[in-house]
């Protein structure tokens, strides 16, 4: 119970990653706001493990207030908030469309920005420090030929996991970031087909030849990332600030 009477606000929880650190901070003591934009399914998750469910797009800057003000409302306050939601695409360079690159920074760059801003703001306020731990991933430590956007968008996680975690430390809120490597979720389907397409590969091979590539041998699981997730809300990393944590099997190193 390492995170038991904190209130903690997870995007994108209602499936995959974010849906397995949801029940991870529940079965730790947490009273957890499963938000997402899908909001069937995020009742469901929320059903299944024990949380709530909060309506949130993470693009629109009323639903984030929404979702923070019904936190609050909820759970009288938040003590910790996981910037999990993202989106994916890929494209080669020459291809690449401005919908798309407006899609995917507004849902994985301001979508992390303003709802860590919202909450900062939220922790401030409460006068009792807090814990943001932000979703990065091995493409933002280096770009790759066909997933610029993307990898542009997890590298500017990681910078502002290094500014805000350099701005927020002095109202005692420690904000860092989690790189996973490769992790079977329903977004990896989507990375499949898309790889599928642009290398010409069978629907399965794009994600049987990156789970061999990792040295760990397998691609991740959600549940790989959980111990991560868990621990950086704690108390246990109270003097860890500004850092991104690679937890991908061994694929980066840094
Ligand atoms: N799966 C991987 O291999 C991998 C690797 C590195 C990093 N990551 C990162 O981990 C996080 C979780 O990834 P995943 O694989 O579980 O993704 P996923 O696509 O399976 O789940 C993402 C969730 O975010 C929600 N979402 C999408 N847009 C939203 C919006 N505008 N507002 C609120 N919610 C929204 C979706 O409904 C979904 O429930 C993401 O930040 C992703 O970039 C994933």
């Amino acid at each position: 119970m390492r995170l038991k009477g904190k209130s903690a606000l997870i995007t994108g929880a209602a499936r995959g990653i974010g849906r397995a650190f949801a029940a991870a901070y529940v079965a730790e003591g947490a009273r957890v706001a499963v938000a997402d934009i899908d909001k069937a399914a995020a009742e469901a998750t929320a059903a299944e493990i024990g949380g709530y469910a909060v309506h949130l797009d993470v693009t629109s800057q009323a639903s984030i207030d929404a979702a923070v003000a019904r936190v609050v409302d909820v759970a009288g306050g938040i003590d910790i908030l996981l910037n999990n939601a993202a989106s994916f695409d890929l494209a080669p360079i020459v291809d690449i469309t401005r919908a798309s690159y407006q899609k995917l920074m507004d849902i994985n760059v301001a979508g992390t920005l303003f709802p860590l801003q919202a909450v900062a703001r939220q922790m401030i306020a409460q006068g009792r420090g807090g814990r943001i731990i932000n979703m990065a991933s091995q493409a933002g430590r280096r770009g790759e030929a066909l997933v610029g956007v993307y990898c542009a968008s997890k590298a500017a996680v990681i910078s502002l996991t290094q500014s805000a975690g350099m701005d927020l430390i002095k109202h005692g809120i420690k904000v860092n970031a989690i790189a996973p490597g490769v992790v079977d979720t329903p977004m990896w389907d989507q990375v499949d087909a898309l790889f599928a397409k642009y290398e010409n590969l069978p629907l399965g091979e794009k994600k049987r030849q990156v789970g061999l590539a990792v040295p760990y041998g397998r691609m991740g699981r959600p549940e790989d990332l959980t111990g991560m997730a868990v621990f950086l809300a704690s108390d246990e990393a109270d003097y860890i600030v500004a850092q991104t944590f690679n937890v991908d099997g061994g694929n980066w190193m840094s």
